[in-house]
């Protein structure tokens, strides 16, 4: 955590999830109440089919809703692309982008990535801008030089703490289980914090750093405690309301 940073916790659900997953969606609103809603803010990104359902069934509750990409343009012959302004058409309020899935499956550039965010800007959407290093990095002793180059080139100037989160996911703790030890993540955490403080000033300070990678009930107490880390992007445990909301609640018992 971070002083007077009020923390956020996104549940992002990949490419999971029919119609019968809105049940979750519900349960999970049902559960945020005043206590919970008023510790930690709570995000869910379903898949963009279930986006305007998703916001409808969490209208007048704490649950935002969010997309998981973007295209950087407002409209066009983009076929299968969506917009900034269609999620935002949507009634959603955040959308990830620059997620390492996205760089890697479709070869997305920290440059893409930087007119996403923008792009979110554009639609009023807070952007969720992903950084993180692979394994192959991480064991070379890369991982710092890795993360300033996505945060100078993936983090458009500009940004503030009001449009824009950044969320810490190295790519091989994604979906395997695997954590970085709690001292890696202080140090990571604290590295970032001093990056994006060194390029936007005091919106760098206070901008929110999620930690993303496994994080799951049994370790997000741990995880979540640690300075500088202001909440979590969840995969896998996102998908069960009763996992993602014993995450949220840890920030109820901090
Ligand atoms: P995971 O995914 O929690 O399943 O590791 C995190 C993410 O990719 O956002």
């Amino acid at each position: 955590m971070t002083p007077d940073i009020i923390p956020l916790v996104a549940g992002n659900w990949k490419m999971n999830g029919a119609r019968d997953q809105l049940d979750q969606l519900a349960l999970m609103s049902q559960g945020l109440d005043d206590d919970l809603a008023d510790a930690v803010d709570v995000v869910v990104c379903p898949p963009t089919t279930l986006l305007y359902v998703a916001t409808t069934l969490s209208e007048d509750t704490p649950l935002q809703v969010g997309a998981q990409d973007c295209h950087n343009e407002q409209s066009g012959a983009h076929t299968g692309d969506i917009s900034a302004e269609m999620i935002k058409d949507c009634l959603a309020d955040y959308c990830i982008v620059g997620h390492s899935e996205r760089r890697t499956d479709h070869g997305e550039s920290d440059y893409h990535v930087a007119g996403k965010a923008q792009a979110c800007w554009r639609a009023g959407l807070t952007a969720i801008i992903c950084i993180g290093e692979t394994e192959a990095e991480y064991d070379a002793g890369m991982a710092q030089a890795v993360l300033k180059r996505q945060i100078l080139s993936s983090v458009p100037e500009g940004a503030t703490e009001d449009d824009t989160i950044v969320a810490y996911e190295p790519v091989w703790a994604i979906g395997t289980g695997k954590t970085p030890s709690p001292e890696d993540i202080r140090d990571i955490h604290a590295f970032i914090r001093e990056t994006l403080a060194e390029k936007l000033g005091g919106h760098g300070e206070r901008m929110r750093i999620l930690y993303g990678g496994s994080v799951k009930p049994a370790n997000a107490a741990e995880l979540m405690s640690i300075l500088n880390v202001d909440g979590a992007l969840v995969g896998g445990a996102s998908l069960k309301a009763e996992d993602f909301l014993a995450i949220c609640e840890i920030y109820r018992d901090m």
